[in-house]
């Protein structure tokens, strides 16, 4: 056995104290759930809660995945920010459908979202990068996500500048820089149980308005 394989199979899951989840007392809709159990996850102590996989088809049908940080949560939908020119950015224009996963072991929580994607406005994208770190704006400054880079070193010498620029220039525009929104057409509740007993609860959108049903694990 490798040290690889030893490690592997020496990992667990839903192996600690978790929460309990009633499906009976959820919310009709799916967005408070998603606050409340957010809010839950950093108060345990989650690492990063605000960070998600984010699903996207290329135009051949080929799903692709990467991690991308939450900005927002609201009744439009959950908003996170990236390159329209970037990869995911060009799959989305082409197909503006997404989905999310939010994973939180500390409580055995899983959250999943499907939807449509749309684009905030140009203003949007400029407040939202403009309200973060310096960090954030130099990263977005460097552009060109997803194209092949010839060497490490071009990469040092384009951060170099972007820094420079986000200090002395806290306003500069990302002009690819894009607010994007998923709206929620189905979202899950996942909660983990030690017997394997897991609770899915799922809300699908109808025309009525939300639709509650539990889900077999
Ligand atoms: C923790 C974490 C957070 C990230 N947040 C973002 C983000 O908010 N926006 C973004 O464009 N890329 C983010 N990235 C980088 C993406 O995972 C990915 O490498 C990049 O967006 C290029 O993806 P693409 O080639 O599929 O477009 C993050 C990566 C990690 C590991």
């Amino acid at each position: 056995m490798t040290d690889f394989h030893r490690a592997l199979h020496s990992l667990r899951v839903w192996d600690t104290e978790l929460p309990s989840f009633d499906p009976a007392s959820a919310p009709p809709e799916p967005l408070p759930l998603f606050h409340d159990w957010f809010t839950a996850a950093a108060a345990a102590g989650q690492t990063e809660p605000h960070t998600l996989s984010l699903a996207t088809v290329d135009e051949d049908g080929r799903p692709d995945v990467r991690t991308v940080m939450l900005h927002d949560a609201d009744d439009r939908g959950w908003h996170f920010a990236s390159h329209a020119t970037s990869a995911k950015g060009r799959q989305l224009a082409a197909r503006p459908e997404a989905a999310l996963g939010f994973y939180w072991p500390v409580q055995g929580r899983q959250v999943r979202v499907r939807g449509h994607v749309t684009t905030g406005t140009p203003q949007e994208a400029y407040e939202d990068l403009h309200a973060r770190t310096t960090g954030a704006l130099a990263s977005a400054l460097v552009g060109r996500q997803s194209e092949v880079l010839d060497s490490p070193e071009t990469l040092a010498e384009a951060s170099a500048a972007a820094w420079r620029r986000a200090e002395a220039e806290p306003d500069a525009p990302a002009p690819t820089w894009t607010l994007y929104v998923v709206e929620p057409a189905e979202v899950e509740f996942f909660q983990g149980d030690a017997r394997r007993r897991h609770v899915r609860l799922r809300y699908r959108r109808t025309a009525g308005g939300w639709t509650r049903e539990l889900l077999w694990p």
